[in-house]
């Protein structure tokens, strides 16, 4: 059995996208946990639809970002999964946090890295003015959405596109990418070479 936490601050498509995943057999063998900062997430309510734990360590509580952090830490050291998904999780994870799950903490951002890293990456690619973008499911390391990629998937930037459309067009790749990541990741198909990804 593989123990997945996904982190989610907000809505949690793509939170949901790994619930469909596992329900209908897409990844096998898999158990999901939710982790929130936000105790107005979205993602809360699908957990509890799914009937999927969670847990909320709540930014707004804690006096300085070092105290989350830590407290973060300590509740993923305790939740003990395998892998670990940063899905519409709206911080940076601290250094320490990085170090403490080497190889185990995945991401998905909607741009093609390392084009447009950091927040607001569809407004950056339409205001850049580029013709493709699309998600990439990365590994995390220390630096914002730096780390080996794992996959990406495309989409074209049409005239008369604005944010919104963009990113939903873009997020409906998400869907696809984040469970595809990580079943090969549950599969043990994902191999580091350097920092480029093979999959076996
Ligand atoms: C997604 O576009 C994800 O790539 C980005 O934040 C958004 C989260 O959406 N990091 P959701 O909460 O999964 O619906």
């Amino acid at each position: 059995m593989h123990r997945i936490a996904v982190l989610a601050s907000g809505r949690g498509s793509n939170f949901q996208a790994l619930i469909d995943a596992v329900q209908f057999g897409a990844i096998p063998d898999a158990a999901l946990y939710l982790i929130t900062d936000n105790p107005r997430a979205y993602a809360i309510q699908r957990a509890q639809s799914a009937g999927i734990p969670h847990s909320l360590v709540d930014f707004s509580a804690f006096a300085t970002r070092q105290e989350f952090e830590q407290a973060l830490l300590r509740e993923m050291q305790r939740v003990s999964a395998d892998l670990y998904v940063l899905a519409g999780y709206m911080r940076i994870l601290g250094a320490d946090t990085v170090h403490a799950f080497p190889g185990r903490i995945i991401n998905i951002h909607p741009a093609l890295l390392p084009a447009f890293p950091g927040l607001h990456a569809q407004q950056k690619a339409l205001q850049y003015g580029v013709k493709v973008s699309g998600c990439t499911v990365h590994f995390v390391d220390e630096g914002m959405d730096t780390g080996p990629i794992i996959l990406q998937r495309c989409v074209p930037v049409l005239d008369g596109d604005d944010e919104e459309t963009l990113a939903a067009r873009i997020l409906k790749e998400e869907h696809v990418a984040l469970p595809e990541a990580v079943r090969l990741y549950c599969e043990g198909r994902l191999e580091l070479v350097g920092r480029t990804v093979r999959i076996r």
